[in-house]
């Protein structure tokens, strides 16, 4: 009795407080608004905001509105396109910490995608400025405290993650911030790691979005002494998410197993400015493909590249890349392995939970109220891998999660099927209790060594270093 009255005046007090907060829309303009946070003085709220209908993954504003007068602004505007190298290319951050504010109630802290990194910044809710405050490595913001102790995270492709902290500087010194690291984490001296800058020749340029240029982060075992390494051709998902220099599990233990591993931002990455995201949309198939073939090229080039075995990883959009590849430059490649891989737009537009994704990438916008127009499908299905099919002889491993609504394991099936069919080498690794990311614990070990096994299996022996390092075997009489 006592308990249940308790908990309907709770509720009845939950329901109060939605009541008065909902009264307001957050983000006005057509927008999809998230990640409200409240400054500690209870005076304004800010919030990321995006246009609704376009891409999940986009470059974002902050917006702020003042409690009192309800008036919204724009603090941090969406950046096209970066003057250059160094130039905040716009915010490409996809929450906030649920501390965020400093306690002045007029800055505001956020780790966000900057090219190939992910930096610290802290941005001035009076005057819109973006301030650096990380330089090195990359960082994850994870909390700041009522007294502006900052908490961070930060690692790179050789060094594991550090935990952080550091008091925020008053406002126009941040340059000066100090941060106390609390577990120094040891780089691995195996692997050295660079980024590589990249731009597609004038006559593969994109007309609407010209000049937009990418890069590609390499990691390579140290010291290659002469030797020559597998090239792991490894681009992202999404399309618009992006690799951080930053420690990734997989990438570090390939190169650990001494492959050189490129990691492709092909244009349509987060953190290059919202034009190189909208260079993408119905270039999928093509652009990005050729993005990557350029970086695969680029890499080809150094001294420590095998480029006899030159293999192929990716999952989701990269799988999709990665079947693009196969069928586009079928004799590149000794072997591959996608992870939940798009194969075929128009069967997975109308079976995937994000049914809007298929339309936008094909360069249309996405109408939920009919059914998708006999010209729309024959956009689609003229960028998907799947139209190459007759061209691939590249042994393929799957790796599928049975629970992936994302990209539902009909679309490996529709590959493998036809892999067994051609006589192409393939094989298909089920995870029953997995989904789209395989990230559970035991499927992510289980994963990497089927790549290692799969690599192995298909490596053309012996890698020419070989010849370099031992004597020819003598000759048979
Ligand atoms: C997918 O599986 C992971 C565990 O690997 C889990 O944490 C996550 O919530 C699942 N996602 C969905 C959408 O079911």
């Amino acid at each position: 009795m006592c308990t249940s009255f308790w908990m309907k005046l709770t509720y009845l007090l939950y329901l109060i407080f939605w009541v008065c907060l909902c009264q307001e829309v957050l983000g006005s303009g057509g927008g999809s608004a998230w990640a409200p946070r409240l400054s500690p003085d209870g005076r304004q709220l800010a919030f990321l905001w995006v246009l609704a209908g376009s891409t999940h993954r986009q470059c974002a504003e902050l917006r702020l509105i003042e409690m009192e007068s309800k008036v919204e602004k724009v603090i941090v505007d969406i950046v096209n396109q970066p003057a250059d190298a160094f130039a905040f290319p716009g915010l490409f951050a996809f929450s906030l910490t649920y501390r965020c504010w400093a306690s002045d109630s007029r800055r505001l802290l956020c780790h966000t995608a900057w090219r190939s990194k992910q930096v610290l910044v802290v941005l001035d809710t009076e005057t819109g400025v973006v301030n650096r405050l990380t330089t090195g490595g990359s960082w994850r913001l994870l909390d700041v405290d009522a007294k502006d102790l900052v908490i961070a995270a930060s690692s790179s492709p050789n060094t594991p993650w550090t935990l952080s902290v550091g008091f925020l500087p008053a406002r126009g010194t941040e340059g000066s911030m100090t941060w106390l690291s609390l577990d120094a984490a040891q780089p691995f001296a195996e692997i050295e790691w660079m980024v590589i800058p990249l731009q597609p020749p004038p006559a593969e340029d994109n007309q609407a979005y010209p000049g937009i240029k990418y890069e590609a982060i390499l990691l390579a075992p140290s010291p290659s002494a002469m030797q020559k390494f597998p090239l792991v051709v490894y681009p992202h998902g999404g399309p618009h998410s992006v690799f951080s220099t930053e420690w990734m599990t997989f990438p570090a233990m390939l190169c650990l197993v001494r492959c050189v591993v490129l990691l492709v931002n092909y244009r349509g990455s987060c953190g290059f400015g919202q034009d190189s995201i909208s260079s993408l949309l119905g270039n999928i198939g093509t652009q990005d493909v050729l993005d990557v073939q350029r970086a695969v090229e680029a890499a080809c080039q150094r001294d420590d590249v095998d480029v006899r075995n030159v293999f192929l990883f990716g999952g989701s959009h990269g799988g999709f890349l990665g079947c693009h590849m196969i069928g586009q430059f079928p004799e590149q490649f000794r072997a591959c392995v996608f992870r939940n891989p798009v194969i075929d737009l128009p069967s997975l537009a109308v079976v995937s939970d994000i049914p809007d994704w298929a339309s936008v990438e094909s360069g249309q916008e996405y109408d939920g109220t009919r059914a998708l127009s006999e010209e729309l499908l024959i956009a689609m299905r003229s960028k998907s891998p799947i139209v190459h099919a007759s061209k691939i002889v590249t042994p393929t491993l799957l790796l599928v999660g049975q629970e992936d609504r994302r990209v539902p394991c009909s679309q490996a099936k529709a590959l493998y099927r036809l892999l067994l069919a051609r006589g192409t080498p393939a094989r298909m690794v089920w995870y029953p209790e997995d989904n789209h990311s395989l990230a559970k614990v035991d499927v992510e070990a289980d994963s990497f060594l089927n790549i290692i096994l799969w690599f192995g299996k298909h490596l053309l022996q012996p890698p020419l270093w070989s010849h370099v390092l031992e004597p020819p075997p003598p000759p048979r009489t």
